[in-house]
């Protein structure tokens, strides 16, 4: 049979088709951005077709450093060369011992002096189960405070802990649901009056509950929240809010589990977002970045709470050493290159400009975020805003902004309640011309698509807030 050759493009419709045709109906980026990336390079991916396209989704958050940062690259070649077992359970090895010093020093100081660390399966919803379980254990206690809007994972008890109804549709019944608080949320306060009055009386709520004898709630296991949620629509939870938080579970003798899968290593411009407020949690939840870009999920704990016994958490997949020995290289370099507060610069202008960007164009409801987690609301900018100024979410003009920014070159993804928030993950080297490019690709994103008749009526018709 004679060999056919197809052109690029041709070779990447065929993938694709292929990939259609054969994976699960469940998958999603894969959905939304139809391109067959063959190279990555910093910020840069190029696909099967030639073109190439500045990443904005940076492996949901997981790429630091971007794609193949040459750190990484040798890092990971160091251990293939070297000999080392690349599969050892969790037995200890030079490069495991390497990363956890890198990463307690990454730490602020009093948690890590008493710290004690879990690894877990490879995904950051596994280092979530073993949190919910280590708590379980040391109090003897079930139930958990969880917040509107969170994101924790995919499997059952991250799942339950999320505030995703839809994710969790037709399994009810297979897992404990938590007691749901409200997570302050300016531009669409659950108690209408937003800024800090609004996250006051969310914490206000939440102490009320657990101070009420007849408030219906039992003392929990524990309290898992995010400092910025990222799933939930980028939301950046005040610091004063995250104090009270901390101050509240304290007196209850709550544990409190920060979930830093996606805002840690100087994602939000400290290393740690809980840094921001100067909060300790008592466990803290780490994944996508501290793996270097390879699957690696910890938990990191008050030794206080090690109470539970040999094998109590298990999985095969806890000691991915490549993951270790390119997560070491990364933590490394986001300290010494002093990346959290690069992203926070950079994060400050980018938010700068996307709000005067707002002024332009009417469709960009809401800009937030801290660091380089950034997310801008679309709404539908003829319909009425309610007291507060926020207008219907608008997620078929959102779906529009992502396809016209990928014809533009411009991987971004969606998030957020209706799918509605653009969401901007790049790397924390992103240079400025980048950040530059990555603007004005979005502007005329909105823009394009703002024209688009059919992006707008569907918004009107379909969900509101
Ligand atoms: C805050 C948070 N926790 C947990 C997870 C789950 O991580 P994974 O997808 O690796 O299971 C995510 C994923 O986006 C996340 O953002």
């Amino acid at each position: 049979m004679p060999l056919t050759v197809l052109p690029p493009a041709a070779e990447a419709d065929a993938i694709l088709g292929r990939q259609a045709a054969r994976e699960s109906a469940a998958r999603t980026y894969a959905r939304a951005l139809p391109i067959v990336p063959v190279r990555a390079r910093g910020m840069t991916v190029e696909g099967a077709d030639g073109r190439r396209y500045l990443d904005c989704l940076s492996g949901a958050g997981t790429l630091a450093l971007g794609h193949n940062h040459p750190v990484v690259l040798q890092a990971v070649r160091e251990v293939l060369d070297s000999g080392a077992p690349l599969h050892i359970l969790d037995l200890a090895t030079p490069l495991k011992d390497e990363f956890t010093t890198e990463l307690f020093a990454s730490l602020p100081e009093e948690f890590a002096r008493d710290a004690r660390i879990q690894f877990c399966g490879p995904a950051g919803t596994d280092a979530v189960e073993a949190a919910l379980k280590l708590v379980r254990t040391a109090t003897g206690r079930s139930g958990l405070l969880a917040f509107t809007g969170a994101y924790h994972g995919m499997t059952a008890g991250a799942l339950a802990a999320g505030g995703d109804v839809d994710a969790r549709a037709g399994l009810a019944g297979t897992v404990q649901q938590p007691v749901r608080l409200p997570y302050p949320f300016d531009y669409r306060c659950p108690f209408g009056v937003g800024g800090p009055q609004g996250a006051r009386i969310a914490a206000r709520w939440t102490a009320s509950l657990l101070d009420d004898p007849k408030g219906g709630v039992e003392p929990p296991a524990g309290m898992i929240l995010e400092a910025v949620q990222g799933e939930g629509g980028v939301i950046p939870a005040p610091d004063e809010w995250l104090r009270e938080m901390r101050r509240i579970t304290s007196a209850h003798g709550i544990p409190l589990i920060v979930d830093e899968v996606q805002t840690g290593v100087g994602r939000t411009g400290a290393f740690w977002a809980v840094q921001h407020s100067g909060i300790v949690p008592d466990v803290l939840v780490v994944s996508k970045a501290v793996g270097g870009s390879l699957p690696l999920a910890a938990i990191v704990y008050r030794g206080e709470l090690d109470v539970w016994a040999p094998g109590a958490h298990a999985g095969t997949f806890r000691g991915n050493q490549l993951a270790m020995a390119a997560g070491t290289a990364t933590l490394r370099f986001v300290r010494e290159e002093r990346l959290a507060e690069r992203a926070a610069l950079v994060g400050e202008r980018m938010l700068a400009r996307l709000r005067a960007l707002r002024c332009l164009l009417p469709a960009m409801g809401d800009v937030r975020g801290r660091g380089l987690m950034l997310g801008v609301e679309l709404v539908d900018p003829q319909a009425d805003a309610d007291p507060l100024g926020a207008r219907p979410a608008a997620p078929a003009l959102a779906a529009a902004v992502r396809e016209e920014a990928l014809r533009r070159g411009l991987i971004i993804e969606l998030g957020g309640r209706h799918n509605s928030v653009l969401r901007l993950l790049p790397p924390l080297t992103i240079t400025d011309e980048q950040v530059d490019a990555v603007l004005d690709r979005l502007g005329e994103a909105v823009h394009a698509a703002s024209a688009l008749p059919a992006a707008l009526p569907a918004a009107r018709s379909g969900l509101q807030r």
